[in-house]
């Protein structure tokens, strides 16, 4: 295998971007958006530019039963790509 191997938070450190011309789109449980979100944003990565892929618990995805909604936003209506600065505080709100 070739590569490196090992969790996404503590391989941001090892990859080689430029943060002023980056992108971060980052899918997967919680506790792991907001620990890339920490390493992306020590790496110089404005929040603006860290989005996140949050298709979480959808089930009729036209904004009418709320099993998707997360805080004010309903994913399948705002969704479901957000970006960090609008996910920030909801997320390190819920200790998953
Ligand atoms: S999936 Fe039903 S409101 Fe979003």
């Amino acid at each position: 295998m070739a590569g490196e191997v090992g969790v996404v938070p503590a391989l941001i450190g090892k990859a080689r971007f430029d943060p002023a011309s980056t992108f971060a789109f980052v899918c997967g449980p919680e506790v792991m958006l907001r620990f890339t979100a920490t390493a992306l944003l020590g790496a110089g990565l404005p929040p603006a530019r860290i989005l996140f892929w949050m298709e979480r618990n959808m089930k009729c995805v036209f904004g009418f039963c709320g099993h998707c909604q997360f805080g004010p936003d309903f994913i399948c209506r705002d969704g479901p790509v957000l970006p960090y600065g609008r996910l920030a505080g909801r997320l390190r709100a819920r200790e998953i």
